[in-house]
């Protein structure tokens, strides 16, 4: 009881460990860690908003983040609108007297569309309400919200901090204390924290943090040129090509690009799912930020549950393929789907 270590749902050493190795990475002034990036996610919009409240969340973001904003947090009296947080002044617009969060994700799943978050930090200072970071894609290593202005910062650590698809769970480090506290109250009511063993796994994997994400995004960069220079190829998104349309905002707000990039097949949905079923070296996976290169189809997969509409007005085509670039020779994974695009 001395050391504080009454009953786990409340605190654990190892967990412990964890939260302070992930608060000094994004320089935070306390983190808590959860079952899962959901629970994390969950964490900051049922701990900050009450009813009442109106929350902004960036239009692209993972769908699950969607899901629980639409069908579970909108039936507490909590008003949700989804706004394109790549575009400042339409933020600025969605603002109430009510609005007491906006939460974005930057690089977005699956799109990758970016947000300016030194600008949208200040936008919400000026109104009052707290901006909350999903910053799962670049990880600490790359982009620190913190240092831009940001209150919140959220994670699956089920993707880059893990890295091995060993672990399923989530990370939030606030900014100042008492919202610290505020995550580890709702922690413990929620019955959300990470478990023990999840925390040592993750620990593990923050140790090769920075190796893993030089190497899968300097792959990720030479497949972006391969694919972009493919005839079979329509499209292809990954923000360190300077075709990509917020080039110069990755540039300014991160240090490296990431290993995530989508690219549309020509054709469509049909070609896009014959190449899933063709690569042997790619795994069809949900799952993202690993050591293994992963392939993702967002529509049937993790963006199923939007509508078609909803979808389509933010840009999660049909056809779009997601890639998560691992660590394998890059030759390799780049012979692979090119024998799979024929
Ligand atoms: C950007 C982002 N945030 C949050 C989550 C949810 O994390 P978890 O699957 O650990 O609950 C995901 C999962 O894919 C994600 O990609």
């Amino acid at each position: 009881m001395e050391k504080g270590y009454s009953y786990s749902r409340a605190g654990n050493p190892t967990v412990d460990a964890f939260e302070s190795k992930i608060n000094d990475l994004e320089g935070g002034a306390g983190a808590a860690a959860y079952a899962s990036g959901m629970g994390a996610s969950v964490a900051v919009l049922m701990g900050f908003l009450s009813a009442g409240d109106h929350v902004l969340i960036s239009d692209v973001v993972y769908g699950g983040t969607h899901r629980f904003a639409t069908k579970v947090l909108a039936r507490f009296g909590v008003t949700v609108e989804f706004v394109d947080s790549s575009r400042t002044e339409l933020v600025e617009m969605g603002f109430r007297p009510e609005t007491r969060l906006l939460f974005t994700e930057s690089p977005a799943n699956p799109t990758l569309k970016l947000t300016d978050l030194r600008a949208m930090s200040d936008l919400a200072a000026a109104q009052g309400a707290l901006h909350a970071v999903d910053n799962t894609f670049l990880t600490p290593y790359y982009q620190r919200p913190l240092e831009l202005g940001a209150d919140l910062v959220i994670h699956s650590t089920t993707k880059y901090l893990d890295g091995h698809n060993a672990t399923l769970g989530g990370a939030v480090v606030a900014g100042k204390p008492e919202q610290a506290e505020q995550l580890k109250f709702m922690q413990k009511s929620a019955g959300s924290i990470m478990s023990p063993f999840v925390a040592w796994l993750t620990l593990q994997g923050t140790k090769t943090l920075a190796q893993r994400l030089d190497q899968q995004s300097a792959n990720a960069m030479e497949i972006a040129r391969f694919l972009e220079a493919h005839p079979r190829v329509s499209k292809v998104g990954y923000p360190g090509l300077e075709s990509f349309p917020q080039y110069d905002l990755a540039k300014s707000q991160a240090s490296g690009f990431g290993a995530m990039l989508w690219f549309e097949v020509q054709g469509g949905l049909a070609e896009g799912k014959q190449l899933m079923e063709r690569v042997k070296l790619w795994s069809l996976a949900e799952n993202l930020g690993q050591v293994e290169s992963l392939i993702t189809h967002p529509v049937t997969m993790t963006h199923g549950d939007m509508t078609p509409a909803e979808r389509a007005r933010v840009g999660i085509t049909d056809g779009l393929v997601r890639l998560s670039v691992g660590l394998e020779d890059v030759a390799d994974l780049i012979e692979d789907l090119d024998a799979a695009l024929g």
